[in-house]
C-alpha cells in the first residue's frame, strides 16, 4: 500500500503532489507528506491523517518546480508525524518516499554508524540513512548510492529519492510495488497509479523490478541494476479523468454501486464479437481445456467472487475447481493435480498476497489474471489477462469490481463450456441473461429507500449481525458480511444457513439482525426453517428473496434472474445495507479505518 507521486520540471509542484496524493489516498491514509524544492529553498511538510490535514499546513509560498509526496498505510512504526514520509537522512541531504516493506531492515540497520537512528526507527529511515552513509563514505553520486543499497535490500519497495545537492533529478526504483513514470511536455513525474497524474498527462512508462530510473525535467533514463541502458517508450493510459470524480454522488461507494448495471452492459459490449457471440481467446480456451483442475486464487471480495466462479465452472464446464485464499495458498500449497490452470482474481492487480502465489506458479503452469487494472503487476506477470472493464474503483470497499468479476467469470465459464460441448452451456443465452441482470439491478436501485430504512431500524444500532444462505446465497452472505463489517464496523458473520445451529446460534439475542438470502429452490424450505430457529430466539430476521419464491412474510423481493446469476442481484441490497449503516453511524464510507484499497504487503 502507500501511494507515491513526484514531479520535476513544472511550477505548481505542490498542487500537483496534493492532487495526486488525493487520487492515491485509497492506498492508505494514516499520514501524508511532501518535499518541495524551489531555487531559493525547500520544504518538508508532514501530517498525521488524511491529505486534507496536510493541505491545511501548506501555506501559499510552499511551492516549487520539483517534489515528491507520499500517503501512508502504516506497516513499520505507528502512524505518527515522525514516521510519515518523506524521510530525510540525518545529514539532511537525501529525501526518500517508499511504498513496501523492507524485510531485512534489522540487518541493514547493523550497517549504519552506531546511534545514528533510534530504537523505533522505520525501515524507510534506515534505507535513506544507508544511502546517505554510503554516498558520504565512498564519494558516490546519488544513483550509485541507491544502486548499492538496492543490492542489499530484501523486500518490496517503490522508491522516489531526491538528492538535495543535485535537485535536477529524482531517482526511482521498484521491486514488487508499483511505480510508473509520467511523461509530460515540460516535466516528468512518477506515481504509484496512473490515476494520480492523469490530469497532467496520459503518457506513462512502466518501470520493471530491478531497474533504476533517473528523471529530469526533459528526460527519463532507465537502466538495470547492472548498469545496462533500457529503452522503453511510453504507453497511453486509457483513463478518463471524469471517472475519477464523484460527480453528484455523496460518496464514491454509492456511485460505484449504482454503476453496476452500466458495468455489466459494458462488459457485454467488450466480450461480444461482431456476430453477437461472447468470445474468449482460443489460446486461453485451449489451455483451460487441457487442464484437469482450475485453481482460483484471490483475497477478500475477490475471493468471494471466486467462490461463485467455482460454481460457474463446475456447472458449465465440469472441470473441478478449487478456490483459495492467496495468503494461505502461497505458504500451504495443497497437492496440485497434473495439469492445473490458475486464475488470479484481483481488482487492483497489485495485491501482494496473490502475487506471491503467481510468482511461485507462473513458470510451471498456465496463469490468467482477471483484473480491473490493465498493465497492473498481476496482469503483466500472468500468461493471460481478462479485463473487468468496471472503470476505476475508488471507494475502499469493492462493489462494482465484484459484480464485474462475476460477469467475466460467467462469460469465461460459459464460452469454455460451449467449446467443451456442455449441454447447459450450449443452451445458456448468457448475453441475454446478463442484460436481464443489468435491468434487475436497476429495479433494485429504484427501491433503495427500503434499504435505507432497514439499515436504520434493524442494523445501525446493533453490535453484531448475521447473513445466512446456502449454495450461491452462502457465498454472497460471506461478501455481504465483509462489506457490512468493513465500512460500518458492525461485527457480522456470513454463515451457511444450515451450519448456524451447530454453534453460532448461541450468539443470537433479542434484536440480533439475521439477514437471509433465498434464491435457490432446492434449499428454500430448509433456510426458511433456519430463519424460524433464530426468530424464535429473538433475532430480527430480514429476508431477501427472489420474486418466484416470495411470500407475504418476506421483507425484500428481488427480480428473478437465471439461477447461476443470482449473486449479481442479491449482492446489491447487501451493499446498500452496508452503505446506509455506515452513514447512520457517522463513518467515513469511502475510507474506513485501518484499510487501504490496494494491499501491496503480505
Ligand atoms: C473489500 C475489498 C478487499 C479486496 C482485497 C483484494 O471490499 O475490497 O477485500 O477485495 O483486498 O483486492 P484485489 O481484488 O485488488 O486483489
Amino acid at each position: 500500500m502507500c501511494g507515491i507521486v513526484g514531479i520535476i520540471g513544472q511550477g505548481g509542484a505542490t498542487e500537483t503532489l496534493v492532487q495526486g496524493l488525493k487520487k492515491l489516498e485509497y492506498r492508505g491514509y494514516d499520514s501524508a507528506g511532501i518535499f518541495i524544492h524551489n531555487t531559493e529553498t525547500d520544504y518538508l511538510i508532514k501530517s498525521v491523517g488524511r491529505i486534507a490535514h496536510l493541505e491545511e499546513k501548506l501555506a501559499p509560498e510552499i511551492d516549487g518546480t520539483m517534489g515528491i509526496g507520499h500517503t501512508r498505510w502504516a506497516t513499520h512504526g505507528k502512524p505518527t508525524e515522525e514516521n510519515a514520509h518523506p524521510h530525510q537522512s540525518s545529514d539532511g541531504r537525501f529525501v526518500l518516499v517508499h511504498n513496501g516493506v523492507i524485510e531485512n531492515y534489522q540487518e541493514l540497520k547493523q550497517l549504519l554508524s552506531k546511534g545514528v537512528l533510534g530504537e523505533d526507527c522505520t525501515d524507510t529511515q534506515i534505507v535513506v540513512e544507508l544511502i546517505s552513509q554510503l554516498v558520504a563514505q565512498h564519494q558516490l553520486d546519488a544513483k550509485e548510492g541507491l544502486r548499492q543499497v538496492l543490492t542489499l535490500i530484501k523486500g518490496s519497495y517503490a522508491f522516489a529519492l531526491v538528492d538535495k545537492k543535485n535537485p535536477e533529478a529524482i531517482y526511482l526504483a521498484k521491486n514488487k510495488s508499483p511505480l510508473l513514470i509520467g511523461v509530460g511536455e515540460d516535466f516528468h513525474g512518477c506515481c504509484s497509479d496512473a490515476m494520480a497524474m492523469i490530469e497532467k498527462t496520459n503518457q506513462f512508462v512502466e518501470i520493471k523490478d530491478g531497474e533504476i530510473v533517473v528523471l529530469t525535467k526533459s528526460s527519463y533514463q532507465i537502466e538495470s541494476l547492472a548498469g545496462e541502458k533500457v529503452e522503453r517508450a511510453p504507453y497511453t493510459a486509457e483513463l478518463d479523468s471524469q471517472d475519477l470524480e464523484k460527480g453528484t454522488y455523496e460518496h464514491y461507494m454509492l456511485k460505484e454501486m449504482e454503476e453496476q448495471p452500466a458495468v455489466i452492459r459494458r462488459i457485454l459490449s467488450k466480450y461480444l464479437d461482431e456476430h453477437g457471440n461472447l468470445t474468449i481467446s482460443k489460446e486461453v480456451l485451449d489451455q483451460l481445456k487441457a487442464s484437469d483442475r482450475i485453481y482460483i486464487v484471490a483475497c477478500g471480495t475477490s475471493y468471494h467472487a471466486g467462490l461463485v466462479g467455482k460454481k460457474l465452472f463446475e456447472t458449465l464446464t465440469h472441470i473441478p475447481t478449487e478456490v483459495h485464499i492467496a495468503s494461505e495458498f502461497g505458504y500451504h500449497m495443497p497437492l496440485l493435480t497434473k495439469s492445473p490452470f490458475f486464475i488470479f482474481l484481483s481488482q487492483s492487480g497489485e495485491t501482494a498476497d496473490s502475487r506471491q502465489v503467481l510468482v511461485q506458479v507462473a513458470d510451471r503452469y498456465p496463469t490468467l489474471t482477471m483484473t480491473n487494472t490493465p498493465g497492473s503487476t498481476l496482469s503483466r506477470e500472468a500468461s493471460h489477462t481478462l479485463l473487468l472493464h468496471a472503470g476505476p474503483e475508488i471507494a475502499v470497499a469493492s462493489t462494482k469490481a465484484y459484480t464485474a468479476q462475476l460477469a467475466v467469470l460467467a462469460i469465461l465459464a460459459n464460452v469454455l463450456g460451449q467449446s467443451l460441448q456442455n449441454e447447459l452451456a450450449l443452451s445458456f443465452d448468457l448475453a441475454h441473461e446478463l442484460s436481464l441482470v443489468a435491468s434487475g439491478l436497476e429495479e433494485v436501485m429504484a427501491e433503495k429507500g427500503q434499504f435505507e430504512e432497514l439499515a436504520k431500524e434493524v442494523i445501525s444500532d446493533q453490535a453484531h449481525a448475521f447473513y445466512i444462505g446456502r449454495g450461491l446465497d452462502y457465498y454472497v452472505a460471506l461478501e455481504a458480511a465483509l462489506k457490512l463489517k468493513e465500512i460500518s464496523y458492525v461485527h457480522c458473520e456470513g454463515y451457511a444457513a444450515g451450519e448456524l445451529k451447530h454453534g453460532p446460534i448461541a450468539l443470537i439475542e433479542n434484536e440480533t439482525p439475521v439477514i437471509a438470502l433465498l434464491t435457490e429452490a432446492s434449499t428454500l424450505d430448509h433456510t426458511r426453517g433456519n430463519m424460524k430457529e433464530v426468530e424464535s430466539r429473538g433475532a430480527r430476521v430480514i429476508s431477501l428473496v427472489s420474486e418466484q419464491y416470495a411470500t407475504e412474510q418476506d421483507t425484500i423481493v428481488l427480480p428473478k434472474v437465471h439461477s447461476l446469476l443470482t449473486p449479481l442481484i442479491t449482492v446489491l441490497p447487501t451493499q446498500y445495507l452496508a452503505y446506509y449503516t455506515s452513514l447512520n453511524r457517522g463513518l467515513d464510507v469511502d475510507k474506513p479505518r485501518n484499510l487501504a484499497k490496494s494491499v501491496t504487503v503480505e
